[in-house]
């Protein structure tokens, strides 16, 4: 069985890519639902029953495991894809988020003052406020919508959206920490990095954090880890398959030959 990757979009390719990386041996599968992109705008509805498609899609191709590759998704529709219709199925797949794991790595950075970055909809579901106060009392949370990103990096405008997300962090002050709590952001993430403005600001991306964690996850959970196939496979699948991704594609995966 497959491991497989749901996004609204290619951001989660990001995290499939590294995550491929850490652990080739296994069979993974990507959903993009690039027909209705973005998900940042849409209503909590809407958002559920596009995830719950595209879950059942993954499903269908035989993973055991999905992980939801978008921050959007995560914390609108996972609780009650867990709770909900998961045991609606009687079955041993899981569904897993990239919320939780990036508040845990937060946490372990000891950074104090964090500011998030995100779509409209994470931002205003408060699911990072929610998932920190839980794990500590110490990390102050700043949270910015940035609605225009995930539309300017799926055109391939990527200076344009490096700008913007660069501008909405310095607007926000001193803080130790950014989240790109959008996986499309992780584009952005290696300029980020090496601006010289932002230099002591350590920016927490979902491709580096969700590899070991899922490494983690697999090691703690042998009766999934033992059921995964070893052969390799990689294949993706987008909603809108036109030929405007192609030249994106080789954007998000860096050239990397990642389909079957
Ligand atoms: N990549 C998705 C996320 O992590 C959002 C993209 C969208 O707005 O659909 O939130």
């Amino acid at each position: 069985m497959k491991i497989g990757f749901f996004d609204s979009g290619l951001g989660g390719l990001l995290v499939m890519k590294s995550v491929v990386k850490m652990l080739p041996e296994y069979d993974y599968e990507f959903y993009g639902d690039t027909v209705n992109l973005p998900y940042g705008n849409k209503s909590e509805s809407e958002i559920f029953e596009l995830t719950k498609r595209g879950v059942e899609h993954l499903f269908a191709r035989d993973c055991i495991l999905v992980i939801i590759a978008c921050n959007t998704a995560s914390a609108e529709t996972l609780r009650k894809l867990q709770d909900e219709f998961l045991p609606q199925l009687n079955t041993n797949k899981r569904i897993l988020g990239v919320i939780i794991p990036t508040v845990e790595e937060v946490v372990e950075s000891k950074i104090r003052k964090v500011l998030v970055v995100a779509t409209k909809r994470t931002i205003e579901s408060k699911k990072y406020e929610k998932e920190f106060s839980k794990a500590s009392t110490i990390v102050k949370i700043t949270s910015v919508a940035t609605p225009a990103l995930v539309p300017l990096i799926e055109l391939g405008e990527l200076d344009a959206a490096f700008t913007e997300l660069k501008t909405t962090i310095e607007a926000n002050g001193e803080v130790e920490g950014v989240i790109l709590g959008c996986t499309h952001y992780s584009l952005l993430a290696e300029r980020l990095t090496k601006s010289l403005v932002l230099k002591n600001i350590k920016i927490f991306t979902q491709d580096k954090i969700i590899p070991k964690k899922l490494q983690h996850y697999l090691e703690m959970h042998p009766e999934i880890k033992n059921l995964l196939s070893k052969d390799g496979g990689r294949n993706i699948f987008l909603t809108d398959n036109s030929s405007r991704y192609d030249s994106l594609l080789q954007e998000f995966l860096g050239g990397a030959l990642i389909g079957d």
